[in-house]
């Protein structure tokens, strides 16, 4: 389904059924998050992080971001996905933006982009893209371009001006024109005051059940991530025992023989 007004229902609220997003970054994911029924995907630049093993996402550039979402497309051609612009690729300028959000439209093939933030230079942004027909999703709270200011991975929106602020860049991406928004790392009772209080659906990641939908990043779902246990984290499979194991056991077989048997040979 890639019909944004369907996957994403604006002033429906509470939705009928939420929203269940992942992260994914290579063709062979998309394909079974496609087939398992994902309601949408995400090419996050979380890429940065657990695909190439930098400490933050700041270093991700947009030609790799492309190069990634080229692939999930392929693998996923009927879902919704949306991409990250990364880091500088949209906050030096308005003219900036709209090239970096156009070059992924055009090149990947999918159906949105998502970038951090809520000041006025980021809403200008929406409300210009969606005018020019590129949908926006938004990302608010922990935003994790902005680490270096936050000073690490903190839960945002507890004191007061934090709480106000935060609920103004919701009503103010919501009214420039997104079709939804992701909060993350926020309390779960914010969480739900603002999402009752803006008409598109929110996307939460550790902001609690209050949202409309749930983003979990792929490689920490699926248990690959031994170093990483947030209190936010649910993961559904151990994978890194699985593949651990699979690892161990292909290269004794090999050693002793006892792989390629018979039946893999010709
Ligand atoms: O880059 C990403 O994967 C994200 C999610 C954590 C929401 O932005």
């Amino acid at each position: 389904m890639r019909d944004v007004n369907k996957v994403f229902p604006k002033g429906k609220k509470p939705l009928e059924k939420k929203i269940g997003v992942l992260t994914c970054y290579d063709y062979m994911f998309a394909r079974i998050l496609e087939e398992a029924g994902v309601d949408s995907i995400l090419v996050g630049d979380t890429l940065g992080v657990v695909v190439q093993g930098h400490p933050s996402t700041l270093p991700v550039t947009l030609d790799e971001m492309i190069y990634h979402a080229k692939a999930v497309r392929r693998g996923a051609p009927n879902t919704f996905i949306t991409v990250d612009l990364p880091f500088l690729s949209y906050q030096v300028s308005l003219e900036d933006g709209i090239r970096s959000a156009g070059k992924v439209m055009k090149e990947s093939g999918c159906d949105a982009v998502k970038f951090e933030g809520g000041g006025p230079e980021i809403l200008e942004l929406i409300y210009k893209l969606e005018r020019i027909g590129i949908p926006v999703m938004g990302h608010v709270g922990l935003t994790p371009q902005s680490v270096n200011v936050f000073g690490g991975h903190k839960i945002q929106g507890k004191a007061e001006e934090d709480r106000i602020r935060l609920l103004n860049e919701a009503k103010g991406i919501s009214d420039a024109g997104a079709f939804s928004v992701v909060f993350e790392l926020i309390p779960s009772i914010l969480a739900g005051e603002i999402s009752s209080s803006i008409p598109i659906p929110t996307i939460g990641i550790g902001a609690g059940p209050a949202t409309d939908g749930q983003v979990l990043v792929l490689y920490d779902f699926l248990g690959l991530n031994k170093d990483f246990h947030p209190k936010f984290l649910k993961t559904y499979m151990d994978g890194r025992s699985g593949v651990f194991e699979a690892v161990k056991t292909y290269v004794k077989e090999v050693k002793e023989g006892i792989f390629p048997g018979p039946e893999h040979s010709h």
